[in-house]
């Protein structure tokens, strides 16, 4: 293997909601998921990550919000693995990442902080790779982070093998003007990760039945989301999240990702919409929950969720752009 100077590379990268839900793996190594999906990138919910490979160190030196023993050091280390084996280097990294959102409590930061790192630890040890090769290797770290290479709305391709199985964005950011009002009811780590709950996706009687209908949803959406019918949209995506959590509920073990609050957030979108106020919720397997609405309701729909007693504060999202390469490194 070659030794070779690098330079401190940093990226920011944005998170995602998932429309139709990723959720079970057909293979859990490389990652490659039971069925396609389809999402958001989200702008205002983002990881800015710093990697820098060096002769002075002797392990790799990873700091994730301030933390040098998270879970996540473990998972980051495998993946300058993946990096180092592709760039054929032996030299260890310093990683610096950091959140402008809670992590590990349903808002996907693995997707945006491991698609920062594929990003910054590539181009930190001399590679430039494709959006469609960075996706296949951002994949295998996290799958939320296969979709978080690209920006606007974007399909993660159902495919069978590896190089098959990756991300593209089906229509830009400024396609289709929505608006994600993200609603934090709680802070604390979710109780199961995703990783853990995939492993029990097929466990439950429903789950076959949900494979079936899967790629028809992902045509219907995507045929909604082009003619920018919100109302058709915002009902199958909150079919989808209901379905999804069905899906968890009825588990071995049952996944109940839910809070008080988080059901309390789900009645009032429902009752906003009864006023007029178009506004659809869906949640990933953590408490906190995503509304989506258009930008003539956002004001009044986060004063309202912003009002109710569960609910500690909200974050606002656009439709978010492709990770950007910045000059502002952490360390
Ligand atoms: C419910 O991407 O977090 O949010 O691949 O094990 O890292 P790993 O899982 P992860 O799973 C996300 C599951 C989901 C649905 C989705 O975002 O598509």
């Amino acid at each position: 293997m070659i030794k070779r100077t690098t330079t401190k590379v940093t990226y920011r990268a944005s998170s995602d909601i998932a429309f139709i839900k990723y959720w079970g793996k057909k293979n859990k190594t490389l990652r490659l998921p039971e069925n396609g999906s389809l999402s958001m990138i989200l702008n205002g919910l983002d990881t800015v990550t710093t990697v820098e490979f060096s002769q002075k160190l002797s392990k790799d030196d990873i700091t994730i919000e301030g933390e040098s023993d998270a879970k996540e050091v473990i998972r980051v280390v495998r993946h300058l693995d993946r990096v180092r084996a592709l760039a054929k280097i032996e030299l260890f990294a310093k990683v610096v990442s950091e959140n402008n959102f809670p992590k590990a409590t349903g808002l996907s930061s693995s997707g945006s902080g491991f698609a920062a790192l594929t990003y910054a630890a590539t181009r930190a040890a001399g590679l430039k790779l494709s959006e469609k090769e960075a996706s296949i290797l951002a994949r295998q770290s996290s799958g939320t982070a296969c979709r978080c290479i690209c920006g606007g709305f974007v399909e993660w391709l159902d495919g069978e093998t590896s190089p098959t199985s990756y991300s593209e964005s089906i229509f830009p950011a400024n396609y289709w003007d929505l608006r994600d009002v993200v609603v934090v009811v709680g802070e604390q780590k979710k109780k199961i990760s995703s990783t853990r709950g995939h492993k029990s996706a097929r466990s439950g009687k429903f789950y076959s039945v949900r494979q079936q209908h899967i790629s028809e949803k992902i045509r219907r959406l995507k045929k909604f989301i082009k003619k920018k019918d919100f109302t058709n949209f915002g009902e199958l995506v909150e079919t989808e999240a209901l379905e999804f959590h069905s899906i968890l509920l009825t588990s071995q073990p049952p996944i109940i990702a839910w809070h008080p609050g988080t059901v309390e957030v789900m009645l009032a979108v429902q009752e906003l919409r009864s006023h007029g106020l178009e506004a659809y919720f869906t949640i990933n397997t953590g408490f906190n929950v995503h509304v989506l609405t258009l930008p003539k309701h956002e004001q009044q729909v986060r004063k309202k969720l912003e009002s109710l007693p569960l609910v500690q504060k909200t974050l606002l999202a656009k439709v978010g752009e492709k990770p950007v390469e910045i000059k502002n490194h952490l360390f």
